[in-house]
Protein backbone atom coordinates (compact mmCIF):
# COMPACT_ATOMS: atom_id res chain seq x y z
CA UNK A 1 0.00 0.00 0.00
CA UNK A 2 1.63 3.74 -0.81
CA UNK A 3 0.26 6.65 0.81
CA UNK A 4 0.54 9.78 -1.15
CA UNK A 5 -0.22 13.09 0.29
CA UNK A 6 0.36 16.66 -1.04
CA UNK A 7 -0.08 19.69 0.98
CA UNK A 8 -0.98 23.15 -0.48
CA UNK A 9 -3.67 20.41 -2.77
CA UNK A 10 -5.84 23.28 -3.53
CA UNK A 11 -3.44 25.70 -5.47
CA UNK A 12 -2.46 25.77 -9.12
CA UNK A 13 0.51 23.16 -8.71
CA UNK A 14 -1.51 20.98 -5.53
CA UNK A 15 -4.38 20.80 -7.94
CA UNK A 16 -3.04 19.27 -11.52
CA UNK A 17 -0.53 17.10 -9.08
CA UNK A 18 -3.30 15.18 -7.32
CA UNK A 19 -4.84 14.68 -10.52
CA UNK A 20 -1.94 13.00 -11.89
CA UNK A 21 -1.17 11.03 -8.60
CA UNK A 22 -5.05 9.64 -8.69
CA UNK A 23 -4.60 8.50 -12.07
CA UNK A 24 -1.82 7.18 -11.43
CA UNK A 25 -2.22 3.10 -10.54
CA UNK A 26 0.90 2.88 -8.21
CA UNK A 27 -0.94 5.20 -5.84
CA UNK A 28 -3.42 3.51 -3.09
CA UNK A 29 -4.00 6.13 -0.88
CA UNK A 30 -4.23 9.99 -1.72
CA UNK A 31 -4.55 12.37 1.31
CA UNK A 32 -4.91 16.07 -0.10
CA UNK A 33 -4.20 19.10 2.69
CA UNK A 34 -4.62 22.90 2.11
CA UNK A 35 -5.96 25.53 4.27
CA UNK A 36 -9.00 25.94 2.23
CA UNK A 37 -10.93 23.62 -0.51
CA UNK A 38 -9.06 20.53 0.28
CA UNK A 39 -12.82 18.49 0.72
CA UNK A 40 -13.92 19.91 -2.26
CA UNK A 41 -10.32 18.98 -4.60
CA UNK A 42 -10.53 15.63 -2.82
CA UNK A 43 -14.07 15.22 -3.82
CA UNK A 44 -14.01 15.86 -7.36
CA UNK A 45 -11.32 13.67 -7.61
CA UNK A 46 -13.19 10.59 -5.78
CA UNK A 47 -14.88 10.10 -8.47
CA UNK A 48 -12.26 9.29 -11.10
CA UNK A 49 -12.24 5.39 -11.37
CA UNK A 50 -8.67 4.70 -10.41
CA UNK A 51 -7.68 2.92 -7.54
CA UNK A 52 -6.29 5.32 -4.97
CA UNK A 53 -8.69 6.24 -2.22
CA UNK A 54 -8.63 10.13 -1.98
CA UNK A 55 -9.83 12.21 1.43
CA UNK A 56 -9.36 15.91 1.80
CA UNK A 57 -8.44 17.84 4.87
CA UNK A 58 -8.04 21.39 6.55
CA UNK A 59 -6.50 22.40 9.64
CA UNK A 60 -9.06 22.15 11.82
CA UNK A 61 -10.25 18.91 13.55
CA UNK A 62 -6.43 17.35 13.50
CA UNK A 63 -6.64 17.79 9.45
CA UNK A 64 -2.64 17.64 9.77
CA UNK A 65 -2.27 15.00 11.46
CA UNK A 66 -4.41 12.75 9.72
CA UNK A 67 -3.50 13.62 6.68
CA UNK A 68 0.03 12.78 7.31
CA UNK A 69 -0.38 9.76 9.40
CA UNK A 70 1.14 6.71 7.22
CA UNK A 71 2.50 8.78 4.06
CA UNK A 72 5.10 7.28 2.43
CA UNK A 73 5.77 10.38 0.22
CA UNK A 74 4.58 14.03 0.77
CA UNK A 75 4.50 16.44 -1.69
CA UNK A 76 4.91 20.20 -0.56
CA UNK A 77 3.66 22.72 -3.04
CA UNK A 78 2.41 24.84 -0.43
CA UNK A 79 3.43 28.57 -0.31
CA UNK A 80 2.67 31.91 -1.98
CA UNK A 81 3.82 31.95 -5.72
CA UNK A 82 5.56 34.83 -7.57
CA UNK A 83 4.49 38.02 -9.16
CA UNK A 84 6.17 40.17 -11.87
CA UNK A 85 8.99 41.70 -10.93
CA UNK A 86 9.55 39.31 -7.78
CA UNK A 87 12.60 36.81 -7.31
CA UNK A 88 11.88 33.73 -5.67
CA UNK A 89 13.61 34.87 -2.59
CA UNK A 90 10.76 37.30 -2.10
CA UNK A 91 8.89 34.71 -1.49
CA UNK A 92 10.91 33.76 1.87
CA UNK A 93 9.43 35.31 4.64
CA UNK A 94 5.62 33.63 3.70
CA UNK A 95 6.55 30.36 2.36
CA UNK A 96 9.48 29.91 4.56
CA UNK A 97 7.01 29.91 7.61
CA UNK A 98 4.53 27.98 5.97
CA UNK A 99 7.16 24.92 5.26
CA UNK A 100 7.91 25.24 8.86
CA UNK A 101 4.81 24.46 9.98
CA UNK A 102 4.26 21.66 7.33
CA UNK A 103 7.56 20.06 8.07
CA UNK A 104 6.98 20.22 11.90
CA UNK A 105 3.87 18.01 10.88
CA UNK A 106 5.76 16.03 9.19
CA UNK A 107 8.50 15.37 11.68
CA UNK A 108 5.47 14.37 14.36
CA UNK A 109 3.29 12.41 12.15
CA UNK A 110 5.56 10.62 9.51
CA UNK A 111 9.19 11.16 9.85
CA UNK A 112 10.17 7.97 7.37
CA UNK A 113 8.33 9.52 4.23
CA UNK A 114 10.34 10.88 1.54
CA UNK A 115 9.84 14.57 1.49
CA UNK A 116 9.36 16.44 -1.90
CA UNK A 117 9.59 20.54 -1.21
CA UNK A 118 8.24 22.55 -4.35
CA UNK A 119 7.86 25.34 -2.32
CA UNK A 120 10.29 28.39 -3.47
CA UNK A 121 12.70 29.49 -2.46
CA UNK A 122 13.47 25.86 -2.95
CA UNK A 123 17.49 26.74 -2.04
CA UNK A 124 16.21 27.87 1.51
CA UNK A 125 13.08 26.26 1.89
CA UNK A 126 15.24 22.73 1.76
CA UNK A 127 18.18 23.77 4.33
CA UNK A 128 14.73 24.76 6.79
CA UNK A 129 13.36 21.68 6.53
CA UNK A 130 16.16 20.12 7.20
CA UNK A 131 16.71 22.03 9.97
CA UNK A 132 12.97 21.17 11.44
CA UNK A 133 13.84 17.53 11.05
CA UNK A 134 17.06 17.85 12.88
CA UNK A 135 15.49 19.69 15.49
CA UNK A 136 13.17 16.65 16.02
CA UNK A 137 16.07 14.27 15.52
CA UNK A 138 13.99 12.45 12.30
CA UNK A 139 16.53 13.98 9.40
CA UNK A 140 17.30 11.53 7.00
CA UNK A 141 18.87 13.06 4.48
CA UNK A 142 18.66 10.93 1.75
CA UNK A 143 15.07 11.06 2.38
CA UNK A 144 14.93 14.97 1.99
CA UNK A 145 14.39 16.56 -1.56
CA UNK A 146 14.00 19.93 -3.14
CA UNK A 147 12.33 19.05 -6.46
CA UNK A 148 14.30 20.93 -9.21
CA UNK A 149 12.84 18.70 -11.85
CA UNK A 150 11.34 21.32 -13.64
CA UNK A 151 14.37 22.71 -14.61
CA UNK A 152 15.04 19.30 -15.72
CA UNK A 153 12.16 19.41 -17.74
CA UNK A 154 12.69 22.82 -19.54
CA UNK A 155 16.16 21.79 -20.08
CA UNK A 156 15.44 18.88 -22.77
CA UNK A 157 12.77 20.75 -24.26
CA UNK A 158 14.65 23.98 -24.73
CA UNK A 159 17.49 21.53 -26.17
CA UNK A 160 14.77 20.08 -28.46
CA UNK A 161 13.60 23.18 -29.54
CA UNK A 162 17.05 23.81 -31.27
CA UNK A 163 18.42 20.28 -32.24
CA UNK A 164 15.08 19.32 -33.71
CA UNK A 165 15.57 15.92 -31.61
CA UNK A 166 12.35 14.55 -29.81
CA UNK A 167 12.82 16.27 -26.01
CA UNK A 168 11.96 12.66 -24.25
CA UNK A 169 15.27 11.95 -25.88
CA UNK A 170 17.51 14.09 -24.07
CA UNK A 171 18.69 14.23 -20.55
CA UNK A 172 20.63 17.16 -19.33
CA UNK A 173 21.88 17.42 -16.04
CA UNK A 174 20.95 20.37 -14.40
CA UNK A 175 23.36 20.70 -10.83
CA UNK A 176 23.27 23.43 -8.74
CA UNK A 177 19.66 25.34 -6.64
CA UNK A 178 16.43 26.65 -8.01
CA UNK A 179 16.76 30.13 -9.14
CA UNK A 180 17.98 32.19 -11.81
CA UNK A 181 21.96 32.23 -11.89
CA UNK A 182 22.19 29.23 -9.13
CA UNK A 183 20.55 27.02 -12.17
CA UNK A 184 23.35 25.41 -14.19
CA UNK A 185 22.79 23.36 -17.28
CA UNK A 186 25.62 21.00 -18.07
CA UNK A 187 24.88 21.21 -21.83
CA UNK A 188 28.23 19.49 -22.08
CA UNK A 189 27.06 16.35 -20.62
CA UNK A 190 23.79 16.03 -22.70
CA UNK A 191 22.67 12.58 -23.13
CA UNK A 192 22.14 12.28 -26.49
CA UNK A 193 25.03 13.83 -27.36
CA UNK A 194 23.81 17.03 -29.10
CA UNK A 195 25.20 19.63 -31.18
CA UNK A 196 23.81 23.50 -29.96
CA UNK A 197 25.25 25.78 -32.19
CA UNK A 198 27.37 28.21 -30.69
CA UNK A 199 25.87 30.95 -31.18
CA UNK A 200 22.67 29.47 -29.36
CA UNK A 201 24.47 28.19 -26.15
CA UNK A 202 24.20 31.30 -23.78
CA UNK A 203 20.79 32.13 -25.09
CA UNK A 204 19.58 28.26 -24.26
CA UNK A 205 21.64 28.32 -20.77
CA UNK A 206 19.95 31.98 -19.70
CA UNK A 207 16.69 30.62 -21.24
CA UNK A 208 16.83 27.82 -18.99
CA UNK A 209 18.34 29.71 -15.93
CA UNK A 210 15.64 31.68 -16.00
CA UNK A 211 12.48 29.37 -17.83
CA UNK A 212 10.40 30.44 -14.44
CA UNK A 213 10.42 34.14 -14.85
CA UNK A 214 8.93 33.52 -18.91
CA UNK A 215 6.12 32.17 -17.27
CA UNK A 216 5.48 34.59 -14.58
CA UNK A 217 5.72 37.20 -17.17
CA UNK A 218 3.15 35.65 -19.65
CA UNK A 219 0.40 34.84 -16.56
CA UNK A 220 0.83 38.39 -15.54
CA UNK A 221 0.52 38.90 -12.16
CA UNK A 222 -1.59 35.31 -12.18
CA UNK A 223 1.30 33.37 -10.61
CA UNK A 224 3.85 31.07 -12.01
CA UNK A 225 4.35 27.76 -13.53
CA UNK A 226 1.75 25.37 -12.18
CA UNK A 227 0.87 22.94 -15.15
CA UNK A 228 4.30 22.44 -15.58
CA UNK A 229 5.59 21.88 -12.42
CA UNK A 230 2.77 19.30 -11.70
CA UNK A 231 4.40 17.44 -15.14
CA UNK A 232 7.58 17.52 -13.13
CA UNK A 233 6.05 17.24 -10.02
CA UNK A 234 4.51 13.92 -10.85
CA UNK A 235 7.84 12.55 -13.02
CA UNK A 236 10.00 13.31 -10.23
CA UNK A 237 8.79 10.13 -7.88
CA UNK A 238 5.85 8.24 -8.56
CA UNK A 239 5.72 5.61 -5.43
CA UNK A 240 5.89 1.97 -5.84
CA UNK A 241 5.59 -0.79 -3.05
CA UNK A 242 8.60 -0.82 -2.05
CA UNK A 243 10.58 1.14 -4.72
CA UNK A 244 10.48 4.36 -6.44
CA UNK A 245 10.41 4.88 -10.20
CA UNK A 246 10.65 7.75 -11.88
CA UNK A 247 8.36 8.37 -14.83
CA UNK A 248 10.84 9.46 -17.41
CA UNK A 249 12.96 8.10 -19.94
CA UNK A 250 16.39 8.60 -18.44
CA UNK A 251 17.09 5.30 -17.20
CA UNK A 252 16.76 3.81 -20.61
CA UNK A 253 18.27 6.29 -22.83
CA UNK A 254 21.25 6.41 -20.53
CA UNK A 255 21.82 2.40 -20.28
CA UNK A 256 21.56 3.36 -16.51
CA UNK A 257 20.68 0.17 -13.99
CA UNK A 258 19.42 2.74 -11.16
CA UNK A 259 17.10 5.54 -11.34
CA UNK A 260 18.65 8.40 -11.83
CA UNK A 261 17.35 12.66 -11.39
CA UNK A 262 19.07 15.40 -10.30
CA UNK A 263 17.28 17.08 -6.72
CA UNK A 264 18.48 19.59 -3.97
CA UNK A 265 19.89 16.93 -1.64
CA UNK A 266 21.94 17.80 1.60
CA UNK A 267 25.27 16.35 0.06
CA UNK A 268 27.18 15.44 3.43
CA UNK A 269 24.38 13.42 4.63
CA UNK A 270 24.02 11.30 1.27
CA UNK A 271 25.80 8.23 0.24
CA UNK A 272 28.89 10.30 -2.71
CA UNK A 273 27.74 13.56 -1.37
CA UNK A 274 30.85 14.51 1.09
CA UNK A 275 33.50 14.37 -1.80
CA UNK A 276 30.76 17.01 -3.86
CA UNK A 277 29.91 19.23 -0.80
CA UNK A 278 33.76 19.42 -0.61
CA UNK A 279 33.99 20.58 -4.01
CA UNK A 280 31.51 22.57 -4.10
CA UNK A 281 31.99 24.49 -0.29
CA UNK A 282 28.25 24.09 0.55
CA UNK A 283 25.96 21.48 2.09
CA UNK A 284 23.03 21.99 0.07
CA UNK A 285 23.03 21.35 -4.06
CA UNK A 286 21.77 19.60 -6.83
CA UNK A 287 22.95 16.94 -8.53
CA UNK A 288 21.98 13.65 -10.13
CA UNK A 289 21.02 11.32 -7.50
CA UNK A 290 20.09 7.51 -7.69
CA UNK A 291 17.20 6.62 -5.95
CA UNK A 292 16.42 3.03 -4.13
CA UNK A 293 14.00 1.88 -1.26
CA UNK A 294 15.79 4.17 1.00
CA UNK A 295 15.66 7.23 -0.76
CA UNK A 296 19.06 8.38 -2.36
CA UNK A 297 21.30 5.53 -2.76
CA UNK A 298 24.02 7.50 -4.68
CA UNK A 299 24.68 11.06 -5.54
CA UNK A 300 26.76 11.33 -8.48
CA UNK A 301 29.29 13.95 -8.93
CA UNK A 302 29.26 15.24 -12.53
CA UNK A 303 31.57 18.41 -11.47
CA UNK A 304 34.88 16.60 -12.58
CA UNK A 305 33.93 16.58 -15.98
CA UNK A 306 32.30 20.33 -16.95
CA UNK A 307 34.24 22.59 -19.30
CA UNK A 308 35.48 25.97 -18.79
CA UNK A 309 31.78 28.06 -19.32
CA UNK A 310 30.19 25.30 -16.87
CA UNK A 311 33.11 26.24 -14.48
CA UNK A 312 32.07 30.19 -14.69
CA UNK A 313 28.69 29.32 -14.09
CA UNK A 314 29.10 26.84 -11.19
CA UNK A 315 31.80 29.64 -9.42
CA UNK A 316 28.33 32.15 -9.92
CA UNK A 317 25.83 29.58 -8.89
CA UNK A 318 27.96 28.55 -5.70
CA UNK A 319 27.91 31.85 -4.33
CA UNK A 320 24.40 32.62 -4.43
CA UNK A 321 23.69 29.08 -2.91
CA UNK A 322 26.05 29.99 -0.43
CA UNK A 323 23.98 33.13 0.59
CA UNK A 324 20.37 31.90 0.04
CA UNK A 325 21.52 28.57 2.66
CA UNK A 326 22.99 30.95 4.89
CA UNK A 327 19.82 32.99 5.36
CA UNK A 328 17.40 29.62 5.71
CA UNK A 329 20.45 28.26 8.82
CA UNK A 330 20.25 31.44 10.36
CA UNK A 331 16.22 31.83 10.73
CA UNK A 332 15.28 31.57 14.69
CA UNK A 333 12.94 28.65 14.32
CA UNK A 334 10.47 28.35 17.22
CA UNK A 335 9.06 24.73 17.83
CA UNK A 336 6.62 25.35 19.95
P1 LIG B 1 -0.94 28.73 -5.39
O1 LIG B 1 -1.11 30.01 -4.63
O2 LIG B 1 -1.78 28.52 -6.59
O3 LIG B 1 -1.18 27.50 -4.41
C1 LIG B 1 -0.59 27.41 -3.16
C2 LIG B 1 -1.53 26.67 -2.24
O4 LIG B 1 -0.91 26.56 -0.97
C3 LIG B 1 -2.88 27.37 -2.04
O5 LIG B 1 -3.96 26.49 -2.31
C4 LIG B 1 -2.85 27.78 -0.58
O6 LIG B 1 -4.14 27.76 0.05
C5 LIG B 1 -1.94 26.70 -0.01
N1 LIG B 1 -1.39 27.03 1.30
C6 LIG B 1 -0.94 28.22 1.77
N2 LIG B 1 -0.54 28.09 3.04
C7 LIG B 1 -0.72 26.81 3.38
C8 LIG B 1 -0.49 26.07 4.57
N3 LIG B 1 0.01 26.63 5.67
N4 LIG B 1 -0.81 24.76 4.56
C9 LIG B 1 -1.32 24.18 3.46
N5 LIG B 1 -1.55 24.82 2.31
C10 LIG B 1 -1.26 26.12 2.28
O7 LIG B 1 0.60 28.61 -5.75
P2 LIG B 1 1.28 27.59 -6.81
O8 LIG B 1 1.33 28.23 -8.13
O9 LIG B 1 0.66 26.26 -6.65
O10 LIG B 1 2.80 27.58 -6.24
C11 LIG B 1 3.09 27.05 -4.98
C12 LIG B 1 4.56 27.19 -4.64
O11 LIG B 1 5.34 26.41 -5.54
C13 LIG B 1 5.08 28.62 -4.78
O12 LIG B 1 5.95 28.89 -3.70
C14 LIG B 1 5.87 28.58 -6.08
O13 LIG B 1 6.87 29.55 -6.13
C15 LIG B 1 6.44 27.19 -6.03
N6 LIG B 1 6.90 26.63 -7.32
C16 LIG B 1 8.03 25.88 -7.30
C17 LIG B 1 8.49 25.30 -8.47
C18 LIG B 1 9.72 24.45 -8.46
O14 LIG B 1 10.25 24.16 -9.52
N7 LIG B 1 10.20 23.98 -7.33
C19 LIG B 1 7.79 25.50 -9.66
C20 LIG B 1 6.64 26.28 -9.65
C21 LIG B 1 6.20 26.86 -8.45
C1 LIG C 1 9.63 28.00 -11.82
O1 LIG C 1 10.81 27.75 -12.06
O2 LIG C 1 8.78 28.08 -12.73
C2 LIG C 1 9.17 28.16 -10.40
O3 LIG C 1 10.25 28.21 -9.53
C3 LIG C 1 8.23 29.29 -10.19
C4 LIG C 1 8.86 30.65 -10.37
O4 LIG C 1 8.72 31.45 -9.44
O5 LIG C 1 9.45 30.91 -11.40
Amino acid sequence: MVKAVVLGASGGIGQPLSLLLKASPLVDDLALYDVVNSPGVAADLSHISSPAKVTGYLPKDDGLKNTLEGADVVVIPAGIPRKPGMTRDDLFKINAGIVRDLITGVAEHCPRAFILVISNPVNSTVPIAAEILKAHNVFDPSRLFGVTTLDVVRASTFVAEITGEDSRNIVVPVVGGHSGDTIVPLLSLTKASVSIPTDKRDGLVNRIQFGGDEVVKAKDGAGSATLSMAFAGYRFVVPRPGHWQMLTTTNAIGGEKGIVEPSYVYLPGVPGGDEIAKAVGIDFFAVPVELGPNGVEKATNPLGSVNEDEKKLLEVAIKGLKTNIDKACKMKIPFE
